[in-house]
């Protein structure tokens, strides 16, 4: 996924010409305007919002969040403490958290109940969460993952990914697991859930995990999920995986991890619909939100697409990957995507379409706008993968379709490369549409790289490649 250093890379490096004072001037200005901008639109805005009344603020930026549909106070409260928890760090809440699980089991569907965590340290293995149901952090509460690789058991793969993401068979659960579920908060006062995932990480580098990493916080097949207000830490693999689910919003998040941690991206909604992602700050040793859809021919053959997500007012960093992805696992389809109000810096990516021969599927009616990018090496990207198949059985033939990209007002400084789009031979990336694009911090030499693609620019600097000058106006691009 890295990309080594390459002679053409260093020669671009090389040639790196300072830009005047006037072109600095002028860039300054922009960001400054810009700035001020998204500080109206408030990234990091917390504001009040009653459960009771909805998340949506009238008045306030748009939002979302109205797509999680907020019960009633729940019957019942309790505190993991009331279950035999311990909150010193050192003992093993794990089956504290199972009682209490069963307990609160009891009300679904007759008037729900939360759990809540009080400050304190809570070690715990994997727990299954129940429906109608609050998993409530309170202010310096931090549950902190086990150790022990046998508190994460081993669960069937996904039917979109016939196996585990990285090994062959079964996969960890995830600390934190749903399945089946609806009307489901995890929420708190910017409590801590910490996978303490160098363990796992330094499984990996040393190769010798033996199955698939669990993720912090899966749910699989649910409905009307909120997550929000709290801080994910540390997540052995993709921190949040909303898979098979609809109605979901995740909003107000910290999601942190080093940056050098494998494979622990943000947000990674998974053939699911209708999932709103508001207001997050994510760093992490890979992609910051990542669309995805099901891998090669076992996702074709379950074709469950990701229909109907909005990413808006996300912002952070991650040095060797995207700020948003969308795939490269797409081959149930991904549609009526919205990205917007997006600020990555320090990036090798900022927006990056993957996919690759063997995937099938399609990417289409994806929208990305207002974005603003500091210091990121490739500000757009659109790849073919490397190679990346859950098997032999994978189909050649089966080529994604990708269709109707609209990225604009976006503004890039400091950038290394210009955008490198890259389609597959026999199935061109089509209706690609560009406008009020500047990229800039790149040495004038510093071309487009375009390949097996099409489409439309407008205000694009610097000059797109001849792919993407077709003259004349667009419907489709009018109506993005
Ligand atoms: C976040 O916390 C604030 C302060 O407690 C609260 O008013 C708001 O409703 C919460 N936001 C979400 C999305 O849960
Ligand atoms: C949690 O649910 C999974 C299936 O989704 C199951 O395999 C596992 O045994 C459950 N764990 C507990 C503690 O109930
Ligand atoms: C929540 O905690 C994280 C980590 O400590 C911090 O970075 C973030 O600013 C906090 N968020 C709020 C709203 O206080
Ligand atoms: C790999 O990392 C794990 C977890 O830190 C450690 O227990 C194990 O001894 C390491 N194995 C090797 C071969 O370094
Ligand atoms: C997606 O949103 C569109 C427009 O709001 C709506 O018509 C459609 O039913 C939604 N699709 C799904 C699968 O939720
Ligand atoms: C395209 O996606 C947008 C969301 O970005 C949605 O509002 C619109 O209805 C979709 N268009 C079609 C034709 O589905
Ligand atoms: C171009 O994009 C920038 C950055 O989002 C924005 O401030 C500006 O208003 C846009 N210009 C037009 C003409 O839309
Ligand atoms: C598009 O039009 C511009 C001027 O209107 C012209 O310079 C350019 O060559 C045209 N590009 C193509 C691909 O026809």
């Amino acid at each position: 996924m890295m990309e080594g250093d390459n002679p053409l890379a260093n020669a671009i490096r090389a040639s790196f010409t300072r830009p005047s004072w006037a072109f600095l001037l002028l860039i300054f200005t922009g960001i400054a305007i810009f700035s001020i901008h998204i500080t109206r639109n408030t990234i990091f805005q917390l504001g009040p919002i009653s459960t009771q009344a909805g998340l949506e603020r009238p008045g306030g930026p748009p939002s979302c969040s109205g797509l999680f549909e907020a019960p009633p106070p729940r019957k019942v409260v309790k505190s993991i403490s009331e279950f035999g928890g311990v909150g010193d760090g050192r003992t093993s809440n794990t089956a504290a958290f199972r009682r209490a699980m069963e307990y609160m089991e009891k009300f679904r569907g007759t008037g729900g109940a939360q759990l809540n965590v009080p400050k304190g340290r809570w070690l715990t293995g994997s727990f299954n969460l129940t429906s109608d149901f609050t998993l409530f952090l309170e202010d310096g509460a931090v549950i902190l993952g086990s150790q022990d690789p046998e508190e994460w058991p081993i669960i069937e793969p996904l039917p979109s990914y016939g196996r585990g993401r990285e090994r062959l068979g079964g996969r960890h659960i995830s600390l934190i697991h749903g399945n089946s579920l609806t009307n489901v908060v995890i929420t708190g006062h910017n409590g801590t859930i910490d996978g303490q995932g160098k363990m796992w990480w330094d499984l990996w580098w040393n190769k010798t995990l033996e199955c698939t990493r669990g993720h912090l916080v899966e749910l699989i097949n649910s409905h009307n999920i909120l997550i929000s207000n709290l801080t994910f830490r540390n997540s052995p693999f993709w921190t949040v995986h909303p898979v098979y689910s609809s109605n979901v919003v995740i909003k107000d998040m910290t999601i942190l991890a080093p940056l050098q941690a494998p494979n622990t991206d943000g947000i990674d909604p998974d053939s699911s619909t209708d999932v709103c992602i508001e207001d997050c700050y994510i760093e992490s040793g890979d992609d910051l939100v990542a669309v995805k859809s099901g891998w090669d021919h076992y996702g074709i053959r379950m074709a469950r697409p990701s229909v109907n997500i909005t990413i808006r007012r996300v912002s952070g960093t991650t040095p060797t990957c995207s700020g948003i992805g969308i795939g490269s696992e797409m081959s149930g389809g991904i549609r009526n995507v919205l990205v917007e109000n997006l600020y990555v810096r320090d990036s090798a990516a900022g927006v990056r379409i993957k996919t690759d021969k063997g995937r099938g599927g399609y990417i289409t009616n994806i929208t990305i706008r207002n974005i603003m990018m500091e210091r990121v090496k490739v500000p757009i990207r659109f790849s073919r993968g490397a190679d990346d198949h859950p098997d032999e059985k994978w189909d050649s033939k089966a080529l994604p379709k990708v269709k109707g990209i609209s990225i604009s007002n976006v503004i890039s400084v400091d950038s290394r490369k210009a955008p490198l789009l890259q389609g597959i031979d026999g199935a061109p990336f089509e209706d690609i549409c560009m406008k009020n694009v500047s990229i800039s911090g790149l040495s004038p030499s510093v071309k487009w790289n375009c390949e097996f693609v099409s489409g439309f620019s407008d205000g694009v600097s610097p000059v797109p490649c001849f792919e993407l000058q077709k003259n004349g106006s667009s419907s489709w691009c009018a109506y993005s």
